[in-house]
């Protein structure tokens, strides 16, 4: 696992772009992306550039269950404003959080995957360790399921509703075992409320309590933190 320890959140967007720009400059078709206040800086450094994704495709983590593309609180809609209305891919795959058969929805999007192994995966981490919406306790030879948000998640992502009420309880997620079949696995983690999940991703023993920490098992896996987020590491 290579760590980058960078000033801020601006600066952690212009090192992933450039990651994104290698990628895509050694032939890199397939990105796994992520939602989330995190890659906002990454997602906009992308749209500021001339880089090219329309002959690619995209496969987001995770979307909410119960949310139509259309709701301002979907990850569809969150890809489209950050990213895709600026730069199209040639197909964007996300979670249809509209379908309630989770067995169908759930085996359909891991079928998506397989058949287009992912070259780079964008991923953030939740303040209790988990990468896409894989808590704590999650396998790490997961596929994509149903998963039950927990409390801290609900209370993380409240600030995007207008009341904690309103975050969905469930969301659909790319599982573990699939996150690790990505080529390169890039996550970026800025802020203070991040550091003590980093320090367990980077220096704990690897343990499913800990979802993230499964990537210190990855072949290639950069970890891009600012000086917050590094501010418990050794
Ligand atoms: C989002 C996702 C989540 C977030 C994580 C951090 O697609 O999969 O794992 O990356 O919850 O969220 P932020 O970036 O809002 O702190």
């Amino acid at each position: 696992m290579k760590v980058i320890i960078v000033k801020n959140a601006a600066e952690g967007g212009k090192k992933a772009f450039e990651i994104f720009k290698k990628k895509l400059d050694e032939g890199a078709t397939v990105f796994g992306l992520a939602t989330g206040g995190t890659p906002e800086t990454t997602y906009q450094e992308l749209c500021d550039s001339d880089l090219d994704f329309s002959n690619c495709i995209s496969i987001n983590l995770d979307e909410y269950v119960g949310l139509p593309a259309d709701n301002p609180q979907s990850y569809h809609y969150y890809m489209k404003k950050h990213l895709f209305e600026k730069k199209p891919f040639a197909h964007s795959y996300l979670p249809d959080g509209q379908n309630d058969d989770a067995k169908v929805e759930c085996e359909r999007y891991s079928r998506i995957i397989a058949e287009n192994p992912v070259d780079l995966q964008l991923l953030g981490i939740g303040r209790n360790g988990h990468i896409g919406f894989n808590e704590p306790g999650s396998a790490f030879d997961g596929r994509t399921q149903k998963i039950r948000l927990t409390e801290s998640t609900i209370a993380a992502n409240a600030r995007y509703f207008e009341n904690e009420n309103d975050v969905p309880k469930y969301a659909y997620s790319m599982g573990i075992g699939e996150i690790m079949q990505a080529k390169t696995v890039l996550l970026e983690a800025y802020g203070k409320d991040k550091a003590d999940a980093i320090k367990k991703m980077v220096e704990g023993e690897p343990t499913e309590e800990v979802p993230a920490s499964v990537l210190q098992t990855h072949d290639d896996a950069i970890v891009i933190v600012d000086e917050d987020a590094a501010s418990l590491l050794r």
